[in-house]
Order: C-alpha cells, then structure tokens, then sequence
C-alpha cells in the first residue's frame, strides 16, 4: 500500500517523483514527492495515492486502471513514453512529465485527440 505522509515500515520502498505542473510549458515546473510503495505497485498506483493524500489538485488522466486497454495514461516516464498503469515505480527518482509533442491541458495530461475527433 502507498503511503505519502508517513515514515515508511522497513517493506516499504521510498523513492522521489519529480512531476511535472502547470498548465502551459513555457511557466509551469517540476515539483517533487517523496512516496513510499511496494515492489511491483505502478506509476499510476503512486500518483493516484498522491492525489488522494496530499496533492488533490495534481491532473492525471486514467481510465481502465492497470488493464491497459484505455491508453489514457500515456505519459513521459524517466524520458520515454510509457503507460503509467504498466511502468513500475522504483526506488532513488523518477522524473514524470506530459507527453511532448501534444498541447498540454494541465499537469500531465495532454490533448491526445486528433482534430478530426474533435466536435
Ligand atoms: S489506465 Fe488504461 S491503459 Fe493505463
């Protein structure tokens, strides 16, 4: 189980996320979180806690939420485009930034939809 708030039991993993925030690229910035979390728990586990517990405003988009099915979490993990439901946190840093290339909505979420979808 994900914990944001407390000194971690000795199972428990710490490691630090640097998140990327704002709502354009030219002013937002990255802020950083010091979580805990066990072995095989994903990148979406940890911001999802994150939201829950101290950082309710964070924008993240999900959907099927490890069935990798939806693609809504598609985000730039330590540098690559990666699903945050698939990729696994790991201990030391990781750096979780919008997917480049898209316009940024907020945070981490982008318009992923082509313009031929859009009403
Ligand atoms: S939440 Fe659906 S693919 Fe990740």
């Amino acid at each position: 189980m994900i914990d944001t708030k407390n000194t971690p039991p000795d199972h428990l993993k710490a490691t630090r996320l640097k998140i990327w925030r704002g709502t354009s690229r030219e002013e937002g910035g990255h802020q950083e979180f010091e979580i805990t979390f066990e072995d095989g728990e994903s990148v979406l586990d940890g911001l999802t806690a994150l939201r829950r517990d101290s950082v309710p405003d964070l924008a993240i988009r999900f959907s099927c939420f490890n069935a990798n099915v939806c693609k809504e979490c598609t985000m730039l993990i330590d540098g690559e485009v990666q699903y945050a439901c698939i990729a696994k946190l790991h201990t030391g840093e990781m750096q979780i930034d919008p997917l480049p290339n898209r316009p940024l909505l907020r945070d981490l979420i982008t318009d992923t939809l082509s313009n031929k979808e859009k009403i």
